[in-house]
């Protein structure tokens, strides 16, 4: 069967990004046609400055609403990345193996290093190094597919890139993965800014909807959406970048295509309207499953503590594996 593994950054909540680029599809799809291993991938959360309790918090609010939006414990694999040492373990061999220069290369790095750059705050290395702690959560597992959302096309890129070069010089370990991504919106745009990402770490950005705003703040942020000048309502991301944002959003609530979606909305008003009532319907019974899980603790670290047994025992061989090829001394 076909292996795959995705994780998601407790470094905010979650968003309508993070839910249609890549959460929904392994709820819908991942966990029933392949062996699915979802992660909170905490030590990621550390790679920019943090708050300790902020972190455990949304780690474990990631995990409930990763169960909310119907991934089965039964079917497929939850966890969080640093109950399972292998994760560290692993990346050390892999900057063993990528360059400082291909990750001075990585588009994140450079913007996410700017960014800090500009207000006087230092970067930390492991900021640099992320891409390749990436890698070793994907190779740890022999994984075939990653879902994940465009913006990650370059690193798992790069994770392909280690995995041959590896295998070339020490033997082969690794399966060589590629990236998969839904048909539409891959890349759901900031309401404000829709040539941004949506993004979770932009606080409380007033064009990021998030999974637990309440219906009211979701018709806000929608209808305040920033639309393009003109009139006519069609599907072009160049031209018209706002809208074609609002017709993906509602094609992926309303399974159909954005083209088709355009031809039906003679005004603005009227799509903006239908895509909000579209993402509150959307999110109510997610909602409504996470405020369950909220109230019971105890289940979700249950699942998380069977979701890390698991994963260490097939990480575990793999990655001792690696260790004897690179040529260290297996421990007795
Ligand atoms: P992150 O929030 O960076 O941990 O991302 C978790 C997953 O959500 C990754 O697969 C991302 O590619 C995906 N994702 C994040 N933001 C967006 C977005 N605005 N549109 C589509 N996918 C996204
Ligand atoms: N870097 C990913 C992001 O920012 C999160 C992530 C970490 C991930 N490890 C992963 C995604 C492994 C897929 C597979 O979205």
């Amino acid at each position: 069967m076909t292996r795959s593994f995705s994780g998601i950054k407790p470094t905010g909540h979650l968003t309508l990004g993070n839910y249609l680029g890549a959460v929904r599809r392994w709820a819908d799809v991942d966990q029933y046609a392949s062996d699915a291993l979802i992660s909170v991938v905490d030590l990621h959360a550390l790679t920019v400055e943090h708050d300790p309790a902020r972190v455990r918090r949304l780690s474990r609010q990631a995990a409930s609403l990763l169960l909310a939006a119907g991934l089965d414990p039964q079917r497929c694999t939850v966890f969080v990345q640093s109950h399972v040492d292998e994760h560290a373990r692993l990346s050390y061999l892999l900057e063993c193996t990528a360059a400082d220069g291909e990750m001075r290369r990585m588009i994140q790095y450079k913007e996410k290093a700017a960014r800090a750059q500009a207000v006087g705050e230092s970067v930390r290395l492991s900021l640099l190094t992320y891409p390749v702690l990436m890698a070793a959560d994907i190779l740890a597992y022999g994984t075939d597919e990653v879902p994940v959302g465009h913006d990650q096309v370059q690193h798992v890129e790069l994770t392909r890139d280690l995995a041959v070069r590896f295998n070339q010089r020490y033997g082969h370990v690794f399966t060589v993965p590629k990236a998969t991504h839904p048909r539409v919106a891959a890349r759901v745009m900031d309401l404000q800014d829709p040539t941004s990402k949506m993004g979770k770490s932009l606080g409380n950005g007033p064009g990021v909807v998030f999974l637990l705003d309440d219906a009211d703040a979701v018709r806000r942020k929608v209808m305040r959406a920033v639309t393009d000048s003109g009139q006519d309502v069609a599907y072009d991301r160049e031209s018209h970048p706002g809208v074609a944002n609002l017709l993906e959003v509602l094609a992926a609530c309303v399974h159909e295509s954005p083209q088709v979606l355009a031809d039906r909305y003679a005004s603005y008003g009227a799509l903006k309207k239908d895509t909000a009532e579209a993402v509150v319907e959307l999110l109510r019974p997610l909602q409504k499953r996470h405020a369950e899980l909220a109230a019971d603790p105890a289940y979700v670290d249950e699942v998380l503590r069977v979701g890390a047994a698991r994963a260490r025992a097939l990480a575990r061989p793999l990655v001792d594996r690696a260790y004897r090829a690179i040529g260290l001394l297996p421990a007795s």
